[in-house]
């Protein structure tokens, strides 16, 4: 059963740093629904920070995680507004989920403007630790084409986090 647009949840994709975690809390203020943050679910649910669930567990175990809690929302009825891990959409189960149960929102930020905040985001994401900065442009082009498969995209560079959010809703209506 494949849910109509109205039934179904939103689904926030995009590189490390985006801002899905905060456009999804403003989201989910304007739209009333509930915000997950899958990444702090994971966490949450096994204890521990991401850095060490991969050192811990391994980048695959975490990789399995994250199918696991992701497909688990998106399936889910309740709707609501989910925020899910840079690399989740790269997963062929979870984006196939996402397309099938969900409304996926592609956030874009340009290279230039994104390079920027790595310094803020590095320690936490175990992904861009060891990487030269062409490396983590590299994933971060590749990456890119994999969020725009079948979403809607919202570039927000010139954008702060609540007029993202009001131009989702303008998208949605
Ligand atoms: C990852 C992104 C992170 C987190 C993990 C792996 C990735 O989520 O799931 O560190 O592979 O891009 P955020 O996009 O919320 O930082």
């Amino acid at each position: 059963n494949i849910p109509s647009l109205r039934e179904r949840n939103i689904a926030l994709v995009g590189f490390m740093g985006v801002g899905k975690s905060t456009i999804g809390e403003r989201l989910s203020k304007k739209l009333y629904r509930d915000f997950i943050d899958i990444d702090q679910t994971i966490e949450e649910t096994y204890g521990m920070a991401i850095p060490d669930i991969f050192q811990e567990k391994g980048e695959k175990e975490f990789r399995r995680i994250e199918k696991d809690i992701s497909i688990d929302y998106c399936k889910n009825k309740r709707l609501k507004i989910l925020s899910l891990g840079g690399g989740a959409y790269a997963q062929d189960d979870i984006r196939e989920a996402c397309m099938k149960y969900c409304i996926v929102i592609s956030l874009h930020l340009t290279w230039d403007s994104w390079k920027d905040r790595l310094n803020l985001i590095i320690d936490s994401r175990p992904v861009l630790h060891n990487k030269s900065m062409e490396e983590i442009e590299e994933l971060f082009q590749k990456r890119q084409s994999t969020y725009d498969v079948n979403s809607f995209q919202v570039t927000t560079d010139q954008m702060d986090a609540d007029e993202v959010a009001d131009e989702i809703v303008r998208l949605l209506k």
